[in-house]
């Protein structure tokens, strides 16, 4: 379990003071996975920094299984650091060294015996699909077996906390989910507590359970992914289901008033917007949408246009009794230009990545 409490990291620059993070708190229990994400400049790797103690906090305690590592002594830094697994956007593998040679490396820092070196080392190997990789060296592997190495080598010291930064930024797509699969399966196995610093949307989605917005040295948004999620104005909501730009249609019918609506849960299974034709005898467009499984969920965000002359409020009011988010997003008649709100929060891009 990892608990960050108001922790405030102040650079200083001569006379100017650099607030690199400003009363950040996050709490991941153990076995689950938390993603941080954040433009380049909110504070992400000031926060790595300050949890693997190469930087110490101005103020505010980091707790690691109950142990506050904010008052570690000098002397008990490298015993403490390696409660922590880092895993890197690149490896950062000694290429003179096999894979084995790179995994054994944190064991032979603490004069493991050699015996003890080799079983372990087979054994995270294995752990991680390299079986038969040993004796490879990181010019012989690719990327993906690369950030394998990595993992296994983080985890030789048996630590209680992974923390990935950027884990799989120089990764193709699919090697992509593969390492993620793979931190995945290893948190629920080790029973891991893991941080993912990212700036991918697609990593949050696939594997995080929480998630907390890092923007000027604030988590500005934070929380289980199916409620962030479920926040029709949240701009994680707009990260994770992005709606694709889209013109109002302006035929005689469908010149009507446009509607945003967010499913959740349950309520993505019921057939909401055929019930909405019936109930209100209206015809309905959908102009956009955005259907995902998140943390084992589904989510569905529409932007849904109405019959010219529809009551939205009335259909507004008949969605939210029903549980669902829903707000006007324009509210189009014969006489009014179209006007549909479809910016993007300024941190996404058309895809959903954070920028
Ligand atoms: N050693 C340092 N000295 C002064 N300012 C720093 C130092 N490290 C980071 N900063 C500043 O702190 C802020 C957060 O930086 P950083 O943690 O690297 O952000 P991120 O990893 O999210 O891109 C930035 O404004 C950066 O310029
Ligand atoms: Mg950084």
């Amino acid at each position: 379990m990892i608990t960050v409490t108001d922790l405030r990291k102040v650079y200083r620059q001569g006379k100017k003071e650099v607030v690199a993070l400003d009363g950040v708190s996050l709490s991941v229990p153990k076995g689950a996975i938390h993603g941080i994400i954040g433009h380049s400049g909110a504070g992400k790797s000031t926060l790595v920094r300050c949890l693997t103690l190469l930087d110490r906090p101005t103020s505010g305690s980091v707790n690691i299984d109950g142990r506050e590592l904010s008052s570690v002594k000098d002397s008990e830094i490298r015993a403490a650091r390696r409660r922590i697994g880092m895993v890197f956007q690149h490896a950062n593998l000694m290429d003179s060294r096999t894979a084995a040679g790179n995994v054994a490396h944190p064991l032979e820092l603490v004069k493991t015996p050699k015996d003890r070196v080799r079983a372990k080392v087979a054994e995270l190997l294995k752990l991680v699909g390299l079986e038969g990789f040993e004796n490879a060296y990181p010019s012989q592997l690719s990327g993906g077996q690369r950030q394998r190495v990595g993992i296994a080598r983080a985890l030789a010291s048996d630590p209680d906390v992974l923390l990935c930064d950027e884990p799989t930024s120089a990764l193709d797509p699919a090697t992509t989910d593969e390492i993620l699969d793979l931190i995945q399966d290893l948190t629920r196995r080790l029973q891991l507590t893991v941080l993912i610093i990212t700036h991918e949307m697609h990593v949050v989605k696939r594997v995080c359970g929480s998630v907390s917005l890092l923007a000027r040295g604030r988590v500005v948004e934070a929380g289980e992914l199916a409620d962030v999620a479920a926040e029709l104005d949240s701009k994680l909501a707009r990260a994770l289901l992005p709606l694709p730009a889209s013109e109002p249609l302006k035929g005689a019918l469908q010149a009507g008033p446009v509607l945003e609506i967010l499913f959740s849960g349950d309520t993505a299974k019921e057939p909401v917007l055929t019930s909405v034709a019936r109930h209100f005898d209206i015809d309905l467009n959908v102009l956009a949408g955005s259907v995902e499984t998140l943390a084992g969920q589904q989510f569905g965000h529409l932007r849904v246009q109405l019959a010219q002359g529809a009551d939205y409020d009335a259909v507004l009011g008949y969605l939210r009794d029903r549980g669902i988010s829903a707000k006007l997003a324009a509210a189009v008649g014969p006489s009014e230009p179209p006007d549909v709100d479809v910016d993007m929060p300024d941190f996404v891009t058309e895809t959903g990545d954070l920028k």
